[in-house]
C-alpha cells in the first residue's frame, strides 16, 4: 500500500473511494443520535446531508454510510465513517474507523481510497499516526494459502489535509504511522505461519533477512553455541524435538554510539508448542502456532527500530525451539542448569516459555543490556484474568514502567500491571533444586513473571504476557481475525522513551 499526504481539496479530487469521518453530538444517553461530519468542506456536506437527516446513520462507532456518485464531488463514491460519540473521540477511534474504512472498501475490491483529515482539536500527529497505522494493519489478511485467494490490497492512500492543519506535523505521524503498522503486520505475517512452515531455522531465516533489509546487524546461531554458552534451560525445551533450535541476536547500533542505556528485548519463540511430555490435550492445540508471537513481536518491534532511529542502543534477542514429546524429550522433574547458573526442577514441561526467556533473560544481561522487557505467550492463567482484551504487564522498577505505561499510552495498547510480590516466590521453592518451573494452581500468570524475574536479578525489566491478545478469534470491522502482532507499537515506544 503506497501512502500519501495530499494538500488538495477532497471536493475535486477523482477518487474512487473518498472516506469521510462522523461523530454522534447526542450527549446525554437517552438524546436522538445526532450525526456530524468530521469534514471542514460544504460540498461534502452537502452531498452527505440527505442520507445523514434520514436517521438510517447514526455514527456509531466504525458504522458505514455509502453514497455512490455523490452530488458535487468528483470522488465515484463517498463512504461516511462513524467514529461513536464526539466525548469519546480520540486519535486511536479515528484509526479504527479508518481501519474498517478501508476493509470496507477492500470488501468491494477497491484499490485506492482518500480519506478526509478530520476536522477536530485533536493532535494532528497522532491522527495521522493513527490513521495510518491502522490502515496497514486493516490492509492485511491471512489466508495466504487458499488457492482460490484474491488479492484485495489496497494500492493507494491518500489522507487529505486542509490548509488550515499543520501538514509536516501531519506528515511525520502518517510516516511513523506506516512504519508501525507495516513492522506489526510484517510480525503478523510470522505468527500467521503454521509449525511445518515456520521452525526455528526458518523464523531465524526471516529475522536475518528483515535484518539485512534494514541495516541491522544479526547474529544466528543454533545447539553447539548453547551448550557453550551453557543454556541449560533453553536446550532442555529443545531436545524433545528434530528441529533445531535457534538463537536470533539482532543489533541496533545508532550512529555515534550514544552513551547511557542499552536495551534489552527478548521474546519467546516456540514455533509450535505441544505440552512435551506434559503433552496438551488435542482440543485446540493447534493454535499453538502463535506461540511465538512474542519473537515476532521483537522481531516487528526491531524493523521498526531500524526505520524510526532513535538515539538508543537496541538488542533484540529471540530464544526459538519446538517443544515436542520424544524419546529424547525432557521429564517431569528433570533438573537443568541454566545459563546463570541457577538450577531449575522442571515439574511441568509443557512451562516452557518460562524455561527459554530464563536463558535469554540472563544473556541479554551478559551482552550488557541495562534495561530488559519481554514479550511471550506464556501462560492461560493470564488470559482467565484478563480475557481477550487487556494483555499482562508486570515490572520490577517504577521507573521503567512509567516509561512504559507512557508508550502504551501513545500506541493505544491495553495493558494492566499485576503484581510480583515476594510472597509468591514462596510457590516456586523446590525441593531439589534453586526454583521449580511451575508454582501450582492459583496465580499462573504471576508465578511464571516471578519465575522470570530471578533471571533478570536487579536490572529493571518489563514482561509482557501476550497470551491472550496475540491472535484475534472473531473478525472486527477494521482487523481481520488471526494474529495480532500486539506489543509491537508499544515496545517500539518504549524503545523511542529511551532516546537520546
Ligand atoms: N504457550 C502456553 C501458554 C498459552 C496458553 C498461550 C493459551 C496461549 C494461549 C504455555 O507454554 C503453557 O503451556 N503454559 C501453561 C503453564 C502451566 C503448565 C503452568 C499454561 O498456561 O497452562
Ligand atoms: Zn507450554
Ligand atoms: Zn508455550
Amino acid at each position: 500500500m503506497h501512502t500519501e499526504l495530499l494538500q488538495t481539496a477532497a471536493t475535486d479530487l477523482a477518487s474512487e473511494l473518498l472516506v469521510v469521518f462522523a461523530v454522534d453530538d447526542a450527549t446525554g444517553a437517552k438524546d436522538d443520535p445526532q450525526p456530524r461530519l468530521l469534514s471542514g468542506e460544504s460540498a461534502i456536506e452537502q452531498a452527505a446531508e440527505f442520507a445523514l437527516a434520514s436517521g438510517e446513520f447514526q455514527a456509531e462507532a466504525n458504522e458505514i454510510l455509502l453514497l455512490h456518485a455523490p452530488q458535487g464531488l468528483a470522488a465515484l463514491r463517498l463512504l461516511v465513517i462513524g467514529a461513536g460519540k464526539r466525548a469519546k473521540l480520540t486519535p486511536h477511534v479515528l484509526g479504527r474507523a479508518a481501519g474498517a474504512a478501508v476493509r470496507a472498501a477492500k470488501a468491494r475490491s477497491l484499490r485506492s481510497l482518500a480519506i478526509t483529515f478530520p476536522a477536530t482539536e485533536l493532535d494532528a500527529a497522532a491522527i495521522a499516526r493513527a490513521i495510518a497505522s491502522s490502515a496497514e494493519l486493516a490492509d492485511f489478511d491471512p489466508d495466504i494459502y487458499r488457492s482460490d485467494r484474491k488479492d484485495r490490497s489496497i494500492q493507494n492512500l491518500s489522507l487529505l489535509v486542509p490548509p488550515s492543519t499543520d501538514s509536516a506535523a501531519a506528515e511525520s505521524g502518517l510516516r511513523e504511522g506506516v512504519i508501525v503498522g507495516q513492522s506489526q503486520n510484517f510480525a503478523r505475517s510470522l505468527v500467521n505461519e503454521p509449525g511445518n512452515r515456520l521452525t526455528p531455522t526458518l523464523l531465524a531465516q526471516r529475522a536475518a533477512a528483515m535484518c539485512n533489509e534494514n541495516g541491522l546487524d544479526c547474529h544466528i546461531s543454533s545447539t553447539d553455541r548453547l551448550q557453550e554458552l551453557k543454556m541449560g534451560a533453553f536446550l532442555s525445551v529443545a531436545q524433545g524435538s528434530d528441529e533445531p533450535p535457534a538463537l536470533i541476536v539482532m543489533r541496533y547500533e545508532p550512529e555515534g554510539q550514544p552513551e547511557g542505556p542499552v536495551l534489552g528485548l527478548v521474546g519467546k519463540g516456540i514455533t509450535f508448542d505441544t505440552g512435551g511430555i506434559s503433552i496438551k490435550p488435542s482440543a485446540n492445540m493447534e493454535k499453538m502456532k502463535y506461540d511465538m508471537a512474542g519473537a515476532a513481536a521483537m522481531i516487528g518491534a526491531m524493523r521498526a527500530i531500524a526505520q524510526l532511529k532513535p538515539r538508543v542502543r537496541v538488542i533484540g534477542i529471540v530464544c526459538s525451539a519446538e517443544n515436542m514429546p520424544s524419546g529424547k524429550a525432557q521429564k517431569p522433574g528433570d533438573v537443568q542448569i541454566s545459563m546463570s547458573g541457577k538450577s531449575i526442577e522442571v515439574i511441568n514441561t509443557d512451562a516452557e516459555g518460562r524455561l527459554v526467556l530464563a536463558d535469554g533473560l540472563a544473556y541479554a544481561r551478559e551482552l550488557g543490556a541495562t534495561h530488559l522487557i519481554d514479550a511471550a505467550t506464556l501462560t492461560g492463567a493470564c488470559v482467565v484474568a484478563l480475557g481477550q482484551v487487556r494483555a499482562g504487564a508486570f515490572s520490577n522498577d517504577e521507573d521503567t514502567w512509567k516509561h512504559f505505561e507512557d508508550a502504551a499510552t501513545i500506541s493505544g495498547e491495553k495493558f494492566w500491571r499485576l503484581p510480583l510480590d515476594d510472597e509468591y516466590r514462596e510457590l516456586l521453592r523446590s525441593q531439589i533444586a534453586d526454583i521449580k518451573n511451575v508454582g501450582g494452581r492459583w496465580g499462573g500468570a504471576i508465578t511464571a513473571a516471578m519465575f522470570l524475574k530471578e533471571f533478570v536479578n536487579d536490572t529493571p525489566w518489563i514482561h509482557l504476557d501476550i497470551a491472550g491478545r496475540a491472535w484475534i478469534d472473531d473478525p472486527r470491522p477494521d482487523i481481520a481475525s488471526g494474529p495480532s502482532g500486539v506489543a509491537v507499537p508499544s515496545i517500539t515506544e518504549w524503545v523511542r522513551s529511551f532516546s537520546s
